[in-house]
C-alpha cells in the first residue's frame, strides 16, 4: 500500500499530521526522526514529511535527520522545524525572532507551485515559529511569502517543499488541502487506506505470523483485545484461537460476565476465565508509585497468562496483543527518541512481551491504528455499538485509578461509584457523546456529616474527557445539574465516599487517567 512517512521531530502535532493523510485515504506512519532510510523498506514510501519540534535549529543538540532521508529520491515536505531544518541542511540561514509568530497569517504567493494547486491566495495559514527562514537553502526558491516572513520554499528540481505554517491544524484554511497536493498530486500517493483493505491485510497477516500456531489473546474486556478477539476469530480457525480473561480483581462491575457473554457470541471455543484477583492484590499491597504499580499489573499478567498457559497450551504459541499506534508512542517507543515517556502502558513494556516481541512470536494487529479506527474496524467485523462504543479501560484497570495503595475493599469501592457514575451516564443519554468517563478514588479522607454523625469518608474524582483518540482530551462540559445529581446519587449509595470532586484538566497538561 502506498504511504507517506512522517518524521517525528518531537512536535505536539506531528500525529496530527498523520491523522490528517489517513483520512483522505492515504496511509501514513510516523517514524522516530533520525530513521536510517536506508535500511527501511521504502518500496511503499511516495513522500516524506519532516515535522515540527519543540527545538530550534540553533538549539544544542537539535534533532536532525538521518542523511539517508535527502537521498531517497522522493518528495519531501518539510513543516516549520522541518522547513528550517532543511533550509539549514542546505546551506539557507535560520534566525531567530525577536517576537514568535504565532496564530493567523495571510499567505501571498510568490510563484506558482503545486502545494498550493486550488488555493485560492490569501488563505489563513496557522503560525506557531520562534525561528524563521531568513535564507532558503540552496536549490529552493520562495514560493510564498506571509504577512512577515517567507511561509513556503520549494526545490523544483528536487521536489523539495519547505512551508512555515503548521497545515494540520483545523485552524489553518486549506491545511489539508496542502498535504493533500503534496501527498497525491505530487508524491502520487494512492489513496489505498480505507478499513476493508486493512481488514484484507491484516487478515493475511495474523494467518501468516499464527503459521498454524495456537494463538493466545489475553482479553481484557475493552475495545481493542475484543476487536482483536474478533479479527483472530475471523483470520483463523477457532480451533486455533485461545481466548483467556484475567479477572485480575481490577475490572469494572460486572465486567467478567459481559465478557464472558460477548466472546461466547464471537464464537469462541477455547475461552478461560481466570479468577486471578489474589494474585494480582497481593503483590500490590503497600505499593504507592504509579510506574511500580504498572510494572507489577504487567508483570503479573504475564505470569498469569504463563500459570495458565502451561495447563491448556503445551506446544508454542504465539502471543496476540491489542496494542494500538498510541501505546507504543506513549510509551517512547517506535516514534521520537524525543518524545518523552509518558507512562508505560503495560502492553509495551512488560520485559517478557518484549521477550516474545523479539522472537517474532506476537501479533499486535492494531499497531497502526489509532483508536477511532479501531471502533471502525470492529463494526466493520461485526461487533455490536455495544462493544464498539464502548469507553476505553486501560490494561491495569482500576490500580491506575486507585491512587496510592490499592486494596480488597477500595477495588469495590471505586467499581460502585464507577457503575453509578456509568449508568447515569447512560440514562442521561450522555455516554456516546463523552469519549472516556471514569471515577477515580483519592487517598484523601475528608470529614462530613451523614444524618448526625460525622463522617470521615473517601474522595471521589470524576473523570469524563472528549478526544479523538486519546492523544489530547478536552473535559466534557457536563451541566452543573447533571453532575449534583451524579454526585448525590455517589454519596448516598456508597457511605465510604464522602465527597465528590469533578477533574477539569484538559490533556495536555495533564493525562487522561491519574496514573
Ligand atoms: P493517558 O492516561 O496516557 O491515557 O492520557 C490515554 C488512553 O490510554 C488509556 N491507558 C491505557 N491503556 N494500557 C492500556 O491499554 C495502559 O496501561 C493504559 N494507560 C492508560 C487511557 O485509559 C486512555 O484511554
Amino acid at each position: 500500500m502506498d504511504k507517506i512517512i512522517i518524521l517525528d521531530f518531537g512536535s505536539q502535532t506531528t500525529q496530527l499530521i498523520s491523522r490528517r493523510v489517513r483520512d483522505f485515504g492515504v496511509y501514513s506512519e510516523v517514524l522516530a526522526c533520525d530513521t536510517n532510510l536506508d535500511e527501511y523498506d521504502m518500496g511503499d514510501v511516495k513522500g516524506i514529511i519532516l515535522s515540527g519540534s519543540p527545538y530550534g535549529v540553533a538549539d544544542e543538540d537539535p534533532p536532525t535527520p538521518h542523511e539517508s532521508v535527502y537521498k531517497q529520491n522522493i518528495p519531501l515536505l518539510g513543516i516549520c522545524y522541518g522547513f528550517q531544518r532543511m533550509s539549514t541542511d542546505f546551506n539557507g540561514q535560520v534566525k531567530s525572532l525577536d517576537k514568535t509568530e504565532y496564530g493567523r497569517s495571510k499567505v501571498a504567493y510568490v510563484e506558482e507551485c503545486p502545494l498550493f494547486t486550488n488555493i485560492p491566495e490569501g488563505f489563513v495559514s496557522w503560525m506557531s515559529h520562534g525561528d524563521s527562514v531568513e535564507k532558503v537553502g540552496e536549490g529552493f526558491s520562495i514560493c510564498a511569502k506571509s504577512e512577515h516572513h517567507i511561509a513556503a520554499a520549494w526545490d523544483k528540481s528536487r521536489q523539495f517543499f519547505g512551508i512555515q505554517f503548521h497545515p494540520e491544524v483545523t485552524h489553518c484554511e486549506y491545511g489539508v488541502n496542502v498535504l493533500e497536493n503534496f501527498a497525491v498530486e505530487i508524491c502520487g500517493a494512492k489513496r489505498e487506506w480505507d478499513m476493508d483493505q486493512y481488514f484484507e491485510m491484516v487478515k493475511q497477516r495474523i494467518i501468516d505470523q499464527a503459521d498454524g500456531k495456537p494463538v493466545l489473546l489475553l482479553i481484557s474486556g475493552g475495545v481493542d483485545s475484543t476487536v482483536v478477539g474478533g479479527l483472530l476469530l475471523k483470520a483463523l480457525p477457532s480451533d486455533q484461537v485461545y481466548l483467556m480473561y484475567v479477572d485480575t480483581g481490577l475490572m469494572r462491575k460486572n465486567e467478567s460476565a459481559e465478557v464472558e457473554r460477548f466472546l461466547k457470541s464471537l464464537g469462541a471455543k477455547h475461552l478461560y476465565m481466570i479468577d486471578a484477583e489474589e494474585r494480582f492484590l497481593t503483590p500490590l499491597k503497600g505499593v504507592e508509585e504509579p510506574e511500580k504499580k504498572r510494572h507489577i499489573i504487567g508483570d503479573m499478567f504475564v505470569t498469569v497468562q504463563e500459570q495458565e498457559i502451561s495447563k491448556i497450551l503445551t506446544c508454542d504459541y504465539i502471543l496476540a496483543q491489542g496494542t494500538l499506534y498510541t501505546d507504543l508512542i506513549e510509551s517512547g517507543k517506535g516514534v521520537g527518541k524525543k518524545a518523552h515517556l509518558i507512562k508505560s502502558h503495560h502492553n509495551v513494556k512488560s520485559p517478557l512481551i518484549e521477550a516474545k516481541r523479539n522472537e517474532g512470536k506476537i501479533i499486535e494487529p492494531l499497531d497502526c491504528l489509532y483508536k477511532d479506527e479501531v471502533r471502525r474496524l470492529g463494526s466493520l467485523i461485526g461487533l455490536s455499538d455495544e462493544i464498539v462504543h464502548r469507553h476505553p479501560f486501560p490494561g491495569p484497570g482500576l490500580g491506575v485509578r486507585i491512587i496510592g495503595e490499592v486494596t480488597k475493599e477500595k477495588c469495590e469501592i471505586l467499581r460502585e461509584a464507577d457503575f453509578i457514575f456509568i449508568d447515569e451516564l447512560r440514562k442521561r443519554n450522555l455516554y456516546d457523546k463523552i469519549w472516556q468517563a471514569f471515577c477515580v478514588l483519592l487517598p484523601i479522607r475528608s470529614v462530613g456529616v451523614a444524618g448526625d454523625a460525622r463522617n470521615y469518608g473517601y474522595v471521589l474524582a470524576l473523570r469524563a474527557i472528549i478526544s479523538k483518540d486519546g492523544m489530547s482530551a478536552d473535559v466534557y462540559p457536563f451541566e452543573m445539574q447533571d453532575l449534583l445529581e451524579i454526585s448525590s446519587l455517589i454519596t448516598n449509595s456508597i457511605r465510604q465516599i464522602g465527597r465528590v470532586v469533578y477533574d477539569i484538566s484538559s490533556k495536555p497538561p495533564a493525562t487522561i487517567e491519574w496514573e
